[in-house]
Order: structure tokens, then sequence, then C-alpha cells
């Protein structure tokens, strides 16, 4: 039995559909027991409560190998996550797998990396079998930006001039699936990204070729999106995120890993094919 969290997420969902595909047993612990329908209704076993609560959480784990740990970022994150690593540790789990992030290294500089190594190095000295899933940024984080290229021809985000290998949350999800039912990943961190290292100007250009019509990228001022998310996101969410898109910004990503190729087979999904398949949300 297989453990998921965040299989109402982007990137839980992915990963629930495609271990259904290989005929995984599942459980999802969930918030929302509606939200998961559908997969209740493919065969996969709700737990329903929050992963703060202990006693679901223990309920959750009872007969599980290996578990799947997502959560969102936020200030409580990296102390749900230990707990959660504690609670797997008590009830006997084999592997636990984290949805961790690229930027989450020793020498991390911004609260969200800092929190994902933190947490890793927690899992890392708790005993368990670990496998760490690293992703660069989702493609899907452009589809809040869908409204805006469909009506205005342009999106605006906080990154100036910097650059990310963006990667398909339909991938990472094969990773994950991947790692949940294959052998031999035990102890291994695996960075995933896209195909490409891309610019956002060249974000606009992926779909300006596609869509046929020229599509702008517009660098937003960071006090700009800070202002606009005030009261969007939490203070310690919406500060961290700031520092996160400005080390994108600053630094970004100046190279793709072939890790995917490597465990899945084939090449990542590239932007391209992301935009095509988006396509009526983006079309006028
Ligand atoms: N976005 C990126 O570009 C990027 C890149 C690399 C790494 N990451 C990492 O990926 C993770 C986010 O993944 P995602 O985008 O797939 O997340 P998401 O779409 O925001 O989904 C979050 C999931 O977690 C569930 N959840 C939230 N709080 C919960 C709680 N207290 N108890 C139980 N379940 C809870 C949500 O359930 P509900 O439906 O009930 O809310 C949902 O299923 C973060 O850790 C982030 O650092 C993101």
């Amino acid at each position: 039995m297989i453990l998921l969290t965040g299989v109402t997420g982007k990137i839980g969902s992915e990963t629930a559909r495609q271990l259904l595909a290989k005929g995984a047993r599942l459980r999802a612990l969930v918030r929302d027991a509606a939200k998961a329908a559908e997969l209740q209704a493919a065969g996969v076993e709700l737990v329903v409560g929050d992963i703060a609560d202990a006693g679901i959480v223990k309920r959750a784990l009872a007969g599980v190998e290996k578990a799947f740990l997502l959560l969102p970022n936020g200030e409580q994150q990296e102390a749900n996550e230990k707990q959660f690593t504690d609670l797997c540790v008590a009830a006997g789990v084999k592997h636990l797998v984290k949805m961790s992030s690229m930027e989450a290294t020793a020498t991390a500089l911004t609260p969200i990396p800092r929190a994902h190594w933190a947490v890793e190095e927690y899992i890392r000295a708790s005993g368990l079998a670990w496998t760490m899933v690293k992703p660069n940024f989702f493609m899907q984080n452009l589809l809040s930006s869908a409204k805006s290229i469909r009506e205005q021809d342009r999106f605006s985000l906080p990154m100036g001039g910097g650059t990310t290998g963006m990667a398909d949350a339909r991938d990472i999800g094969a990773v994950c699936a991947e790692v949940l039912t294959g052998q031999g990943h035990a102890g291994k961190s695996y960075e995933i990204t896209g195909p490409e290292v891309l610019t956002f100007d060249q974000v606009a250009a992926r779909f300006s070729e596609v869509l046929g019509r020229k599509i702008t990228y517009v660098p937003m001022p960071m006090d700009q999106f800070r202002e606009r998310m005030t009261g969007v996101l939490k203070p310690w969410h919406l500060d961290a995120v700031c520092q996160l898109f400005q080390e994108i910004a600053d630094i970004g990503l100046d190279h793709t890993t072939d890790t995917f190729r490597k465990l899945i087979g084939r090449d990542p999904i590239p932007l391209r094919q992301f935009i095509e398949d988006h396509i009526a949300l983006f079309r006028t």
C-alpha cells in the first residue's frame, strides 16, 4: 500500500493518475473528500483530515509500505513534514518519497528551499529509506497567466531576465510514480528539469509561435507583485515567494538535467507541447 499526500494538487494528482495506470494500491490523505471523488471512484482509499493532525496521519499510515510527502509552501510546511516523517518511522513505513525542489541545497538562500533542505536532512537522518524529487519551475505555473495571455496577449511576472528549466507536472508525476513503484531509487535525489533553459522572453516567443500571434512578457517590479499578492498569500508565504522569485530573476538556472530521460526513457515534454495541450485556455 502506498500513501499519497497532495493528490488534489498539480503534482499529486498526476502522480496518483500515473500510479493507478500501473495498478498500484493507493491510499490518499485529503482534506476534502469531494475533491478526490474521481480518484476514490478509480479505487483510491481516502482518509480525510489535515496533515497537522497526528491521529489522522497515524490512521492513514496503517499498513503502508511507501509514502509520498507533498505539501504546499507555508510557514508550517517544515514542521508538518518533520512530524509526518516521525509518524512514518513510528508506523514502520519502509520508504518515504519527498517532493522537494531543485533550489533546496545546503547553501539555499531563501526560506522555501531552506525549509525543503531542512526536511530533506531530517528525513536522511530518520533511518527511513528515502528519495527526494527535486524539480525546477512547473510549466503549470503559467496557467495562472492564461487569462492575460488570452485577453491581452501578454503576461507579467516578477522574474526579470531570469531563466528556468521549467518542467511539466505530468513529467514530474511520472517520476514520482516510477520512484514509488520501481527499484533502485532509495538514497537518490533526482533533479528534474524540462528539456531547455528559457528566459521568460523566450517563453513568450514559444507562446507566439504556437498561438500564431505576438505574446509579450512584461517583467513586473517585485514591489508591484508584493502589493498585488498582499492578502492573497499569508505574510510569511508572500515574503518567501518574493525572495524565491527574486532569486530566479538574479541567478536563475543555467543548465538542464538528463535525469528525467534516464528514469523514464523518453525526452521531457517541451514548453511548445505544454502550450498545445492547453491551447483552449490561451486562444482568444
Ligand atoms: N510550483 C513550482 O514551480 C515548484 C517547483 C519545485 C518544487 N515545488 C514544490 O512543490 C510543492 C507544491 O506542489 P503542487 O504545486 O503540486 O501543490 P498544490 O497544487 O498547491 O497542491 C497542494 C496539495 O497539498 C494539499 N494540502 C495542503 N495543505 C494540506 C494540509 N494541511 N493537509 C493535507 N493536505 C494538504 C492540498 O489539498 P487541498 O486541495 O485540500 O488544498 C493539495 O492537494 C511545494 O512543496 C513546492 O515547494 C514547486
